[in-house]
C-alpha cells in the first residue's frame, strides 16, 4: 500500500510472515514438541500454540476444553491436576509414530522456541470460567520464560487478554476475532492491541486497510491453500497462520 502508516509499521515488527499453527501445523500432532520438529524442517521460524491451565493451575499446550479428541485422557483438562496431564499420550489419536509425545508444558515451549530460534504466538486458551486466571498466569510466566525475543499473546477472550495486559503491559497483545464485530477497534483500542487476528474466510481487503489503517499488524488465519496465502500477502497481510507448512513457504508468500 505503500502510505506512511504502513512504513512505519513495518519499522518495528519482529516476527516473520509465516506462522505454524499449532506448532507444527497438519505434519505432527498439534500442540506437541514434534511439531516444533515439523517447524524446523520447513523453514518456519515462528509457531502458534494454544495454552491453558490445569486444575492445580499448570500451564500446558492444549486446544480443546476436553482430552478426548487430541490424547488418551476423557473430560475436561480443567479437572485434571498437571500430574494426571503429564502422563497422558498426547501423539498416538495422530499417528502411531508418535505414541508417547507429551503434553508440553509452557515452559517447555520456551525453552524449545530458545533453542530453534522461533518466535511464539501464545494463544491463551481458557477453559470456561478461567479467563482472567488464565490471561494473568500465561503472561507473567510468558515474560520470565521467553529470554530473546517476546512472543506475542493473542486471545479470543477479552477477559484474558486484559488480566494479560495488566500484568505484563510490555508483551505485545493480539485480539482474535472470528467474525469481526462492529466494534472491534473499541476492542482493540481498550486492550492496546498491536495486531488483529482474523478468520481469513471473513477478511476482505477493505478490512485489511482498515486495520492497516488503525496501526495494527494482521494475521490470518488458518490459511490453507497458497493460492488464497499469496492473494492475502497481495492484500498487505502481515501473518499467515498454516497447517500447510508443506506447500505454503517462502516461494509463496515472498
Ligand atoms: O490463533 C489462530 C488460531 O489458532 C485460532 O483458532 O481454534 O485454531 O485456536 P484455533
Ligand atoms: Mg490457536
Amino acid at each position: 500500500m505503500g502510505n506512511g502508516i504502513d512504513q512505519a509499521l513495518s519499522a518495528d515488527w519482529p516476527y516473520p510472515r509465516l506462522v505454524a499453527h499449532r506448532c507444527g501445523g497438519g505434519l505432527a500432532p498439534e500442540n506437541t514438541l514434534a511439531g516444533f520438529d515439523a517447524c524446523v524442517r520447513f523453514g518456519y521460524r515462528m509457531v502458534e500454540f494454544d495454552a491453558k491451565l490445569s486444575a492445580d493451575n499448570q500451564i500446558f499446550l492444549l486446544h480443546d476444553d476436553d482430552l478426548d479428541r487430541t490424547t488418551n485422557g476423557r473430560g475436561p483438562a480443567a479437572l485434571h491436576t498437571w500430574q494426571q496431564l503429564a502422563s497422558l499420550d498426547a501423539g498416538a489419536w495422530f499417528d502411531a509414530r508418535f505414541r508417547d509425545e507429551r503434553l508440553p508444558t509452557l515452559a517447555q515451549a520456551a525453552a524449545r522456541c530458545e533453542r530453534d530460534a522461533i518466535a511464539a504466538n501464545i494463544e491463551i486458551k481458557p477453559c470456561p470460567g478461567r479467563e482472567e486466571v488464565t490471561g494473568r498466569l500465561v503472561a507473567l510466566a510468558a515474560k520470565d520464560l521467553w529470554r530473546v525475543q517476546k512472543p506475542l499473546l493473542s486471545s479470543f477472550s477479552f477477559d484474558a487478554l486484559r488480566a494479560a495486559r495488566d500484568v505484563a503491559p510490555s508483551l505485545p497483545r493480539g485480539m482474535l476475532f472470528d467474525a469481526l464485530p462492529d466494534d472491534w477497534m473499541r476492542i482493540v483500542r481498550e486492550l492496546a492491541c498491536v495486531s488483529l487476528h482474523a478468520n481469513h474466510r471473513r477478511l476482505t481487503q477493505r478490512n485489511v486497510r482498515m486495520m492497516h489503517d488503525a496501526g495494527l499488524r494482521v494475521l490470518a488465519y488458518t490459511v490453507n491453500d497458497p493460492a488464497r496465502a499469496r492473494e492475502l500477502v497481495k492484500w498487505g497481510v502481515d501473518m499467515i497462520c498454516t497447517d500447510r507448512l508443506d506447500m505454503i513457504g517462502a516461494d509463496v508468500v515472498g
